[in-house]
């Protein structure tokens, strides 16, 4: 019987407390004591959390967030403790297997702790939805339904008003909610990441319906697309770095409302979505695909496996080499972007 030590690390998304009651209610059944770190690798380091229970994780499942906090500690940065300051956040408490929940800086850690003989089983998450190895990770979904139902909402006062509407979405290397959500909504332009855009295709879309008798446009923009190279210059929040050097986003949308307007004539307005995607209630599919994560880890580590995570591949939870997660990011998939596109203009 093991004693497991969960912790959710990176930015949060809805259903990692689902993830959290069911590696507990599992784990419990097995024959498992679980304990739960406080605010991701910082709460491990720091030797911060409390015992996990059924009573402690109960009426969590619909809750957004999660009640462990979360955190983008790195033990690894340069001159951190590494993988002692983990054990010793370990040996505190008695706990022999760590679940992380977190995407792929969460995961990277992980991994090398894995390599140093710490046993891991781990959870992947990103609202993104960009992490290879599972064919979808929860909270994307939610996600993705909130970014629609603004697409929905712009749509009416984009009418009334003869206004284009920019959508700043979520989605720092990869389309997933931009594309889902613009698919989903009717975004007559899309703008992702994968694909460096030409300001002037997109004022061609935007004149071409104006010129076919409609009056409004809708643009779901990822907070990571780019223009190509040398055609616009862009402003946001650049400089600052979070501990996996990770480069703080948001702002294409400020770049995109004054270029459209300026180009075309036509009144722009813009809408940055931010945080508003990752809080609240996680939708059912997160809720059940959350669930089945948890349970499959506390299985995991029933079976002895480490340097695993669960992941979902078709219908069925499975668990592959952490490793698969790691690397260059998934992308989206180019016939699924030329269907949304059929909609363009
Ligand atoms: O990585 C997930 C994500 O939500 C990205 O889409 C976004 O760029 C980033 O996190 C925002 O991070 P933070 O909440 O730390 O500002």
């Amino acid at each position: 019987m093991a004693r497991i030590g969960v912790l959710t690390g990176g930015g949060d998304c809805p259903g990692l407390n689902a993830v959290i009651r069911a590696v507990v209610r599992k784990g419990l059944q097995d024959g498992h004591s679980l304990f739960g770190y406080r605010y991701g690798w910082a709460g491990v380091l720091e030797g911060d959390g409390d015992e996990l229970t059924v009573e402690r994780t109960a009426g969590i499942l619909p809750r957004g967030g999660t009640i462990l906090g979360s955190s983008r500690t790195n033990p690894f940065k340069s001159g951190g403790p590494g993988v002692e300051g983990v054990r010793a956040g370990m040996e505190k408490y008695g706990v022999d297997v760590l679940v992380p929940i977190g995407g792929e800086d969460t995961l990277g850690v992980a991994a090398r702790l894995d390599a140093e003989g710490v046993p891991v089983v781990g959870v992947p998450k990103t609202i993104d939805n960009d992490l290879k190895g599972t064919d979808y990770t929860f909270g994307f979904q939610t996600a993705v339904q909130i970014a629609t139902e603004a697409v929905d909402r712009l749509h009416t006062t984009a009418e009334s008003h003869n206004r284009v509407m920019v959508l700043e979405v979520m989605g720092r290397h990869a389309g997933f909610i931009a594309a889902h959500s613009g698919l989903a909504g009717g975004g007559d332009v899309i703008l992702v990441p994968e694909r460096p855009f030409d300001i002037e295709e997109v004022c061609d879309h935007i004149r071409r319906r104006h010129d076919t008798g409609r009056t409004f446009s809708i643009v779901v923009v990822s907070e990571g697309a780019t223009p190509k190279e040398g055609t616009l210059s862009t402003t946001g929040a650049e400089g600052k770095l979070d501990a996996f050097g990770h480069e703080r986003l948001g702002g294409i949308a400020v770049t995109l409302e004054s270029e459209i307007e300026a180009r075309t004539g036509y009144e722009t307005r813009m809408t940055i979505l931010g945080h508003v995607q990752r809080g609240g209630t996680p939708t059912a599919f997160d809720r059940v695909l959350a669930t089945r994560f948890g349970v499959a880890a506390a299985e995991a580590v029933t079976a002895g496996v480490s340097g695993k995570m669960v992941a979902l591949r078709g219908a069925d939870i499975v668990t592959v080499p952490i490793s698969e997660a790691l690397g260059d990011p998934k992308t989206l998939d180019d016939k699924f972007f030329q269907d949304a596109a059929v909609f363009f203009g």
